[in-house]
């Protein structure tokens, strides 16, 4: 069974829903995201964990990850998931957690990884597939794809398409694991 971290859109998590992967946990850092609807549109339990709801970020993990295995799951999958995750979650799914990142890491980390490709001026970016630790965007690469900077109008949906095919192929190839 799968736990899904949001915080926004939520098309990564529509790729894994369209996929017929077993997602049976949706949790979100923001209260209002998209991805929240999207999860009960697909009837998927979701629930949001604000950050202000609780004392600080490890109780706010230790409660979520709590949520998450009474849901079954045994794989979490970062899919725009916005903040960093902390020791108690991360000791909860060893090695059993991946997020989707826009670039060839360890090439542009963070949060604007588009932008700063752009910026850099650099041929190819893409996308990574990488085990979560405590850094930004720091684990293990799983799985990278490159995409061409240009036409660089284009560069946002096509580094989302190749995203939306990588992740779930991954997150499948992970679960009969
Ligand atoms: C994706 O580009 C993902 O790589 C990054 O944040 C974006 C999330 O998009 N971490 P969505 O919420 O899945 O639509």
């Amino acid at each position: 069974m799968i736990g899904v971290l949001v915080s926004g859109e939520g098309s990564n998590l529509q790729a894994l829903l369209d996929a017929g992967l077993p997602v049976s946990a949706v949790a979100s850092s923001r209260a209002r995201a998209r991805a929240l609807e999207r999860a009960a549109g697909a009837g998927v339990p979701a629930l949001a964990f604000p950050l202000e709801d609780f004392v600080d970020r490890a109780q706010r993990d230790a409660t979520m990850a709590n949520w998450l295995q009474e849901h079954g799951v045994r794989l979490v999958v970062c899919a725009g998931y916005m903040h960093l995750l902390t020791t108690v979650f991360l000791e909860r799914f060893p090695d059993r957690i991946v997020n989707v990142h826009p670039s060839l890491l360890p090439q542009f980390p963070g949060a604007r990884a588009i932008d700063d490709a752009l910026a850099a001026g650099v041929e190819t970016t893409g996308v990574t597939v990488h085990l979560v630790d405590e850094g930004l965007d720091t684990g293990p690469v799983v799985r990278q794809e490159p995409v061409p900077v240009e036409p660089r109008e284009t560069l946002l949906e096509r580094i989302h398409a190749v995203e939306h095919r990588l992740l779930p192929e991954v997150v499948g190839e992970l679960c009969a694991r």
